[in-house]
């Protein structure tokens, strides 16, 4: 077996492990939506919604997205240095302990072992195994970068960098904490200090998994399968810069009206609006690496998947800044409005782009053309249509939310009750479990369709 082999084994490896992820995490959010409909269904403590929730968000961000971000990095890392995974073996005890500790993390969450720290609400055991796991991932991104033959660095390998540094750092610093027992620890911050460096990390999470791992991959296939070398390598390297920097200060735009002071919210505010700039860099250099070529998203079936992926960043990169402002964050915050901005990102964007990348991955690896172009098409739509129905109907059930809460009477008392406020929503959630339907029967076509791409070869006769 060759090194390259080795590495391709790997990449299917997390990429099935991915995909397993992927169905569980969305049947759980199924459930949440259907529960949100019918209450009742929280009939066992392990099935209550506040449980069910961070196994939906710990397995669709740790064991979709990172699984994703793994097999597409090393994938990408093989071609873009044109040297071989430097530690192929510690990449399969990778790809095993991951798939432990992702079974192991979502066990404990149903048992109602949590934090209470959103996104990083495993219990420290956990939280070593996480940064024993990140450690192995990046020995093999810096160990390959080290060997590489190629010396110009393409502006993925970038992301790629910046993915692991952030990840570790804001994964570490916010994560310390005082150990009481085996299955419970406090944090090593007190109070507003605490929502300070949770926020920080919080939203650097979004940056590190959410955002440039996703860019890489959006920079590394948009070219590789249409064929269109990328616009400007410069405005990819500008863009590049402008948003790392821009990224670390915004975390604050989650605390705003809160104890934090006044001047942190304001930075957090300020550095919320920079970053479009740094992101419709990217966006602007995807519609024109197209320019001219439009007819691509015809003929090719993976061009749509990247074009419609880069314009929800787009839209969620200005929606985001903007929810940020003062006035419409003290509308929006905690209403349904953020959780349609949470799935554009989630559902267009992220799971949009790993999905085509995986297409591109798997046929090329498996040697064939993808199982059905007709499929993958089909998939495309159902996702499509799921997602803009999912985030448009929230939008509109926030901006509902936002307004009934606010509503006063002449004689200044509230003129409805929250009850009245959550009877609003139903038709909303009920809208929304089916779009959840809809995007669950595109993400159930999709597995199938790389499964059979990916399915061995019959031996010829
Ligand atoms: C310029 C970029 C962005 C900015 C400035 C931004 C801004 C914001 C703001 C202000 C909130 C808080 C809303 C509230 O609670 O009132 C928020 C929430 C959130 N955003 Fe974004 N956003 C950006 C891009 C993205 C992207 C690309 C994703 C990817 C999926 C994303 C995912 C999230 C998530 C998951 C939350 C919910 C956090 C929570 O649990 O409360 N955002 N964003
Ligand atoms: C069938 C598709 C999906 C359904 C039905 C669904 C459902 C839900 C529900 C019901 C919630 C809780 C909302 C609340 O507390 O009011 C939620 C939250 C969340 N979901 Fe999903 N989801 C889906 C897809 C995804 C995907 C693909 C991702 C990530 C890759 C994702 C990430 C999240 C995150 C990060 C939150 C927390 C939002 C916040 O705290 O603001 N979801 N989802």
């Amino acid at each position: 077996m060759t090194n390259g082999d080795r590495g391709n084994g790997i990449v299917m490896g997390f990429t099935l492990s991915a995909i397993f992820w992927l169905i569980v995490g969305l049947l759980v959010g199924l459930w949440l939506a259907a529960e949100m409909v019918f209450p009742a269904l929280n009939f066992a403590p392990w099935l209550a919604f506040g449980r069910l929730r961070v196994v939906h968000t710990n397995g669709l961000t740790y064991g979709f997205a990172v699984a994703g971000i793994f097999a597409c990095s090393f994938y990408m890392l093989e071609k873009l240095t044109r040297a071989p995974l430097a530690f192929p073996a510690l990449a399969r005890l990778q790809l095993w302990l991951f798939n432990i500790a992702i079974a192991l993390a979502a066990l404990s969450l149903f048992a109602g072992m949590n934090t209470s720290k959103e996104y990083a609400e495993l219990e420290w055991p956990l939280d070593i195994v996480v940064v024993v796991l990140w450690v192995m991932f990046a020995v093999n991104v810096m160990g390959t970068l080290i060997r590489r033959r190629e010396k110009q660095m393409y502006i993925s390998l970038w992301f790629l960098i910046a993915c692991v540094v952030t990840v570790a750092v804001v994964y570490i610093l916010n994560n310390l904490e005082v150990p009481v027992n085996l299955t419970k620890s406090y944090s090593a911050y007190a109070g507003v200090n605490d929502a300070n460096v949770q926020w920080w990390f919080g939203h650097n999470a979004v940056g590190a998994v959410f955002t440039f791992p996703i860019l890489a991959m959006f920079y590394y296939f948009l070219p590789r399968s249409t064929g269109l070398p990328i616009y400007s390598h410069r405005l990819s390297i500008i863009a590049f810069w402008s948003l790392v920097f821009g990224y670390l200060w915004t975390g604050a735009h989650h605390l705003m009206f809160t104890p934090l002071p006044e001047w942190i919210q304001t930075v957090g505010l300020a550095f919320s609006i920079f970053l479009i700039a740094p992101s419709w860099g990217s966006v602007v250099n995807g519609y024109y690496t197209l320019s001219g070529n439009w007819d691509k998203m015809k003929s090719n079936y993976l061009t749509k998947f990247f074009v419609f992926g880069i314009t929800f960043y787009g839209l969620q990169t200005v929606q985001g800044p903007t929810q940020a402002l003062r006035t419409l964050t003290s509308y929006f915050h905690y209403t349904e409005w953020v959780i349609g901005h949470v799935h554009m990102g989630t559902m267009g964007w992220v799971t949009m782009i790993i999905s085509a990348s995986m297409y591109f991955m798997t046929a090329k690896i498996a040697g064939r053309e993808v199982h059905s172009e007709k499929l993958a098409n089909l998939h495309f739509w159902l996702i499509l249509l799921g997602q803009l129905l999912f985030t448009v109907t929230l939008w509109i059930a926030g901006i509902v939310q936002g307004a009934m809460w606010k509503a006063v009477n002449p004689d200044g008392s509230l003129m409805y009750s929250f009850l009245d406020g959550v009877a609003a929503m139903y038709p909303f959630w009920e809208i929304r479990l089916f779009a959840g339907f809809l995007y669950f029967a595109g993400i159930a076509v999709f597995a199938y369709n790389l499964l059979m791409t990916a399915r061995p070869r019959p031996l010829a006769t």
